[in-house]
């Protein structure tokens, strides 16, 4: 019958997962973060990001799994790749990092039907002191929304928190990409803010998937979108950095489905 559906969502149109979709959602993100930990030691002064993402490509291939992004509205890498003040979407190319660049390697792999979306800041070299300081203040906002995640708060809860915790430390949380949720969908209802009103948004409910996924720049939060119709920047060349997690809401909190499996999400410790 016309209108029926498959799986229950809710009036936002969000849908609502049983405890085996749980499980999917596990196997798919445990891979993604993977892929991750094992390209830390690759990240080096020197590679190109085209090397970086056929080293991922094979990766996704040797686990078994498949990339989301491959063929994604004709994408055709298995990474996003966005070096200092990319914002997001960096396409890998034949470009060599550099001594002190900063990296976020964004990869999503589809795992039995289910995908693990996840994305993280990685060095090349040395480190000097504002990156690393925007690198701690991204992944402490992303943490920041992470903890509102419980029945009954809202997704406006989730930008809130990151917002005023992200201006607090004088850096600007950009407005023009969001999470979004997924499932056996890459990308779903809703759009996920990491910035807001307290209270303002769905309220969130048992058996929601959705990632959070937070920009932060050092400068002001406006993008552009170059040329090639996907690389965002910084539109004041700013340094920008990200961390993403993919997240399903239990029934008095969180479970963080692309967890490292080395502790090896954040770059420094
Ligand atoms: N992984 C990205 C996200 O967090 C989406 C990348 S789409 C691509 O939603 F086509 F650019 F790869
Ligand atoms: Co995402
Ligand atoms: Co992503």
């Amino acid at each position: 019958m016309f209108g029926s559906k498959k799986f229950p969502t809710t009036k936002d149109g969000i849908r609502i997962h049983s405890a085996s979709d749980f499980a999917g959602m596990h196997a798919a993100g445990k891979v993604a973060a993977e892929i991750l930990d094992e390209m830390c030691e690759h990240v080096q002064p020197g590679v190109s990001t085209a090397e970086l993402d056929r080293l991922i490509e094979d990766k996704v291939t040797a686990k078994g799994a498949t990339s989301a992004t491959i063929g994604y509205r004709g994408y055709q890498h298995a990474s996003c790749i966005s070096i200092n003040h990319v914002v997001c979407h960096g396409i890998p190319s034949e470009k060599r990092l550099k001594d002190g660049d900063i990296l976020n390697i964004d990869v999503t792999v589809v795992v039995d039907g289910w995908f693990g979306d996840t994305s993280r800041m990685f060095v090349a070299g040395k480190l000097n002191r504002k990156a690393e300081r925007l690198i701690q203040v991204t992944h402490d906002a992303l943490f920041k929304g992470i903890e509102m995640v419980k029945p009954g708060n809202t997704f406006g809860d989730i930008g809130h928190a990151i917002q005023t915790y992200v201006e607090a430390q004088r850096m600007s949380v950009v407005r023009d990409f969001c999470g979004h949720g997924l499932g056996t969908v890459f990308h779903a209802p809703p759009n996920v803010l990491h910035y807001g009103r307290a209270g303002d948004g769905a309220v969130l409910e048992e058996g929601m998937f959705f990632t959070i996924e937070p920009m932060v720049n050092l400068g002001r939060p406006e993008t552009k979108v170059l040329s090639d119709d996907w690389t965002a920047v910084t539109r004041d060349r700013s340094l920008s950095a990200q961390f993403e997690h993919s997240i399903g809401v239990t029934s008095n909190g969180f479970e963080i489905f692309t967890l490292s499996p080395e502790n090896r999400f954040h770059p420094t410790y």
